[in-house]
């Protein structure tokens, strides 16, 4: 197969950045997205030509960090996927394929194709743990879980912190990310004890670090590698709720989470 590829290069975070087109000759319909890319920067390299940085780990659906907006959407044209659980034989052969990185204002571009995403890991420092006594390993069945609360939870919990629902969302919002891991560990026996200050701190510093408000379009669901529901959102949003209404029972000079008891 053979693709015209209109790849952003761009040399730094303060620099221009312009789309650059390049040849990808003979490809492999079995090849991931990722491994035709690797293709293209080994003949760049030849060349002597500074190679497209973009970001990967694992390959494999799981880090979450080969973040490529292709043709327009994050992650590509299937569902349900990473870029690099994404398969060339999936394009049309000869077809002009436009990669771009995320673009929103939380997450410079580095450069070419990665950007900064360690916003979101500020997100999850603001609220997104749990405090656990360390020690032995609690017995598996110390903590009874039902198992719909569990399986839901579970669902929450497979947010790989990509990034996608940011990249397709026009306000930049990261609000399906933080409904994830609000709701995974207020869901969890092991998420209560902070449960009422995380969700407003984690809201804070999504906030504070340039991410946009809900604008209920659900682009975010759309594109999700994990299909994570929109329907977590409004989990979010009754979390929040019910934090102050719990803050407004409590006494002002209490600010230990255990005091709680809704
Ligand atoms: S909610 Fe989905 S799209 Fe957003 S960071 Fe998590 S896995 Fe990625
Ligand atoms: S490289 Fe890890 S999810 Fe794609």
């Amino acid at each position: 197969m053979n693709f015209t590829l209109r790849i952003w290069r761009q040399k730094g975070a303060n620099e221009g950045g312009r789309f650059v087109t390049y040849e990808a000759h003979d490809v492999n319909p079995g090849m991931s997205f990722l491994e035709m890319l690797d293709g293209v920067n080994q003949k760049l390299l030849v060349n002597g030509e500074e190679p497209v940085a973009f970001e990967h780990d694992c390959r494999e659906g799981i880090c979450g960090s080969c973040s490529l907006v292709i043709d327009g959407i994050p992650h590509g044209p299937d569902h349900g996927i990473t870029t690099c659980q994404l398969y060339m034989r999936r394009f049309p052969d000869g077809a002009t394929i436009t990669i771009e990185p995320w673009r929103a204002k939380a997450f410079p571009i580095i450069k070419d194709l990665v950007v900064d995403r360690s916003a979101l890991d500020r997100v999850m420092r603001a609220g997104g743990y749990i405090s656990v006594n360390t020690g032995g390993a609690v017995d598996g069945n110390a903590l009874l879980i039902g198992k719909d609360q569990a399986e839901t939870a579970m669902d929450a919990a497979s947010c790989i912190g990509c990034g996608a629902c940011v990249a397709a969302c026009k306000n930049a919002s990261a609000m399906l990310f933080v409904a994830a891991k609000v709701s995974h560990l207020a869901l969890l026996p092991q998420g209560k004890p902070e449960r009422t200050g995380r969700v407003g701190a984690m809201i804070e510093a999504m906030d504070r670090e340039g991410f946009g408000s809900c604008g209920n379009q659900y682009e975010c669901e759309a594109v999700c590698p994990k299909r994570i529901s929109v329907r977590f959102i409004a989990t979010l949003n009754r979390e929040y709720l019910r934090a102050g209404i719990v803050e407004s029972a409590l006494p002002s000079d209490s600010e230990s989470p255990h005091a709680e008891s809704v």
